[in-house]
């Protein structure tokens, strides 16, 4: 491996949002082109709540791939108070819905229908238990008396440790970790408990909310946190713990949702994922650890197999576009992306489809 040049085992994207209809069409190619899966998020308006909306959903990923593109959309439930036991019998037996996700009730962007209080989806948790079926979690309480900045770390204390204890044999992934308390948590927990790490969590700290002016394209939940969380971060995701793995949580939003009175959570990487995490990689001076967390850790948890085929990417800088464009949007709407107009410092050598 040269300094220049690294090759990686081709990655997959563990935690990430590529919505319906034309914002679909618009964002699946920028993920298709590096990753070879990706765990998608259930949050559509209205929600991916069973196995059949699941199967409808994965079908038009499917048909939005650009011709020649190998790609598997990995699918995943949206808990509510009345999911049905029953229902993770469907998911067990359907071979594409690989786990359901937890919001707490409104935690964040569609997230209206999510759970009340865990208590009410215990029997749905112990069928999951059962059927080994993951859990992911977004990680926040929703009390508005506890400090945005402290809802990780609250949850942790409240609600995921007792979690844990109550249901040894269930498979957790805490989503998007933002602190050093949700990595500590993690990395002492059993192996049953992972955690996705992002790359802007990697890359910036809360200053980048303010650097000038408030930056509504930095806004994401959880919300970045100070540097002394963002090193934790960096630490876990380098460390070579199979516990830490990828998870973009790309979530695109149309520019005037962002820049707005009441502007949405998300951030928007998927254009230039794996080359974030290099940067994020290489800034720690691990970038032999890059592999591991990208390409092994999460299809190891997930017990998929491991790609066979490679990607690489060079170090050469290049400079992010202005917008992506929505195919039925007007440019002025598009999706402004994670480091527009800034340079990126390692570029993924394309190669032809054909090769994969
Ligand atoms: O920033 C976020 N955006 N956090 C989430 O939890 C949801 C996501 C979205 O769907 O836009
Ligand atoms: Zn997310």
């Amino acid at each position: 491996m040269s300094d220049r040049r690294i090759v990686l085992t081709r990655p997959d994207d563990w935690h990430l949002h590529l919505r319906d209809g034309a914002m679909l069409a618009s964002v699946l190619p920028d993920t298709a082109r590096q990753f070879a899966r990706a765990i998608v998020m259930p949050n559509l308006q209205p929600p991916v709540t069973t196995v059949e909306h699941a199967r409808g959903y994965r079908a038009r990923i499917n048909a939005a791939l650009p011709a020649g593109v190998r790609f598997d959309p990995l699918m995943t439930l949206y808990l509510t108070d009345s999911t049905s036991p029953v229902e993770i019998e469907r998911v067990k037996a359907s071979g594409f819905v690989h786990a359901l996700k937890y919001y707490p009730a409104g935690a964040t962007t569609n997230s209206e229908n999510g759970v009340t209080e865990l208590k009410r989806i215990s029997a749905v948790l112990t069928a999951m238990e059962k059927h080994d079926v993951p859990l992911l979690i977004h990680g926040e309480v929703t009390d508005p008396a506890v400090d945005v900045f402290d809802r990780e770390a609250v949850f942790i204390e409240r609600h995921l440790s007792p979690l844990v204890d109550a249901f040894p044999g269930l498979r957790i992934v805490l989503e998007h970790i933002t602190t050093r308390a949700g990595a500590q948590f993690v990395a002492e927990a059993p192996d049953n408990v992972a955690a996705t790490i992002t790359a802007h969590h990697l890359l910036l700290n809360r200053n980048a909310l303010f650097a000038g002016g408030l930056r509504p394209h930095h806004f994401c939940l959880p919300v970045l946190k100070r540097e002394t969380h963002r090193q934790a971060l960096l630490q876990a995701a380098t460390s070579g713990r199979p516990k830490f793995f990828l998870g973009t949580d790309s979530a695109p939003h149309r520019r005037h949702a962002k820049e707005s009175d009441c502007g949405c959570a998300g951030i928007y990487t998927a254009h230039a994922a794996i080359e974030l995490y290099a940067e994020a990689f290489e800034q720690a001076n691990a970038l032999d650890r890059l592999e591991g967390f990208a390409s092994f850790h999460g299809a190891d948890f997930y017990r998929l197999p491991r790609n066979a085929d490679r990607i690489e990417l060079e170090r050469r800088v290049w400079t992010v576009p202005e917008r992506i464009g929505i195919e039925d949007g007007d440019s002025d709407d598009a999706i402004v992306p994670f480091r527009a107009n800034q340079p990126v410092l390692w570029q993924l050598v394309e190669q032809p489809a054909l090769n994969r």
